[in-house]
């Protein structure tokens, strides 16, 4: 069955996207609008209301064909959901950061009821010929809980995050729930082969012990997310007109710009980032002066410990590198621990000649495939990016480097600032024929045609 030929499309996720404005969001709102633009239908997350100050009713909007749902929850619930379950426990355990997990049980318990909210919002306003894609960590065990409540529709589940390896997995206080959870959906989908296997194993070896109680296997498969290429770059040439960006570059003329775009996440390995280019300095000091280290840091979850303690660890570094090695004229780093409006990142991503990525782990990495869709392509800057981001598996004519190997970021670094216009042309044509085929459409078009060729199952089933 073709994708277009589907019912009413509903997307969930705990955030919901501004349909108004959707390319002022990152580049999963946008792939998600067009799709539910496409199909009409409905998108339902969390509204940002608390029920426990009087909000208990969901906020409802429509833009065109599409409604948005918000749904309120109890204070402390969304806290012990969200801070807590989602990103105390899930987050650093699918990054395999088994030593940052902070588990509670009060957390599960929440992030149990936050999902059983969920499926009570959308059984309320479910068609039967409705087809269901559910996003991302927040909401693994949301296809349970609908089916509990009689819902025999098609529902699928994209992970966006990474899937760790077994060893790692079966750290989480509730991988039976996880595995059993996921076997309620149609179709799971991962960015990476590696996140697929991952997943596998993990089945594979919870079966040995006996462990699922749930046999039926959902389709599983990768489906690595893209972006618009057009309208990015079409952003990125736009911002040319942006008055602080060219008052930048009036003040950077002549040198060159590394930049680095995260989300203030200790996933992103920002400063092992800024230890590297500390070290570029050290082996190359004919580098000095001629080079300049932009990072934006998007504040994020900021009432999680391991959050605050990223963000002290790198105003540190950042420190210790200007201190070090700035002079009455020249700054190496300059840091920036704000939000900065998606049309200026892409203007800025334009004016640098190298990007840097180089998280200790990531699902996809969609700054990566930005920073090649900004470019000129007549002269293009040169990409560094992690082998543990997922968008390594397809960007392979990038610099890969191993971001925990200070000496060999540093080096891919100056390897970039000195690569000829010729090499940089061809690596970069490469990556963008490749993004360009692997986009943002590519990615929701696989996704629901895959989900729609799935039978429906008969809840007797499940
Ligand atoms: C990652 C997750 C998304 C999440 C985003 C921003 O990309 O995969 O699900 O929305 O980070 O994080 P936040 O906690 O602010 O929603």
């Amino acid at each position: 069955m073709d994708a277009s030929s589907l019912g009413r499309l509903v997307v969930v996720s705990n955030r919901i996207g501004d349909l108004g404005n959707p390319s002022a969001s990152g580049g999963l709102v946008v792939g998600i609008a067009d799709a539910l633009a496409d199909h009409g239908g409905m998108w339902l997350g969390f509204g940002g209301q608390f029920s426990d100050e009087g909000h208990d009713r969901p906020v409802i909007r429509r833009v065109g064909g599409v409604e948005t749902v918000g749904i309120a929850l109890p204070a402390q619930d969304y806290s012990d959901y969200y801070n807590g379950f989602a990103n105390s426990v899930l987050w650093p355990l699918f990054h395999y950061r088994l030593d940052l997990v902070d588990h509670r049980p009060e957390f599960l318990a929440a992030y149990r009821r936050v999902n059983d909210t969920f499926a009570a919002a959308l059984s309320a306003r479910l068609r039967s010929d409705d087809i269901v894609w559910v996003h991302d960590y927040h909401l693994l065990l949301l296809a349970p809980a609908l089916r509990r409540l009689g819902h025999s529709n098609r529902i699928g589940f994209f992970l966006h995050i990474p899937f760790p390896p077994p060893d790692i997995f079966l750290a989480a206080p509730n991988h039976e729930d996880i595995i059993d959870g996921l076997a309620a959906f149609d179709i799971v989908g991962f960015q990476t082969q590696t996140d697929l296997d991952n997943y596998r194993r993990a089945v594979a070896a919870m079966r040995k012990q006996g462990e699922p109680s749930q046999q039926a296997e959902p389709v599983s498969a990768v489906f690595p997310i893209g972006i618009d290429v057009e309208a990015f770059a079409g952003m990125a040439n736009k911002a040319a007109d942006d008055v602080q960006i060219d008052s930048m570059r009036r003040q950077i003329l002549g040198l060159k710009q590394i930049i680095g775009i995260d989300r203030l996440d200790y996933s992103k390995g920002l400063p092992n980032r800024m230890q590297a280019f500390a070290r570029l300095l050290e082996l190359h000091p004919d580098q000095e002066r001629s080079i300049t280290y932009l990072q934006i840091a998007s504040p994020t979850r900021e009432d999680v410990d391991a959050y605050a303690d990223i963000r002290g660890e790198l105003e540190a570094a950042a420190g210790r590198v200007n201190g070090r090695h700035a002079d009455l004229t020249w700054t190496p780093i300059r840091y920036i621990h704000r939000n900065v409006p998606r049309t200026r990142l892409a203007g800025l991503l334009k004016a640098s000649q190298v990007g840097l990525v180089t998280p200790l782990r990531d699902g996809m990495n969609l700054v990566a495939k930005e920073y090649v869709a900004a470019q000129d392509p007549s002269d293009p800057g040169v990409l560094v990016l992690s082998r543990f981001a997922g968008a390594a598996e397809e960007m392979q004519e990038a610099l890969i480097v191993n971001p925990y190997v200070t000496d060999e970021v540093a080096h891919a670094i100056d390897t970039a600032l000195r690569m000829p216009i010729d090499e940089r042309r061809s690596r970069h044509g490469a990556l963008l024929r490749r993004i360009e085929k692997n986009d943002a459409q590519a990615w929701r078009n696989d996704f629901l045609s895959a989900l729609s060729a799935v039978g429906r199952r008969s809840l007797a089933s499940t």
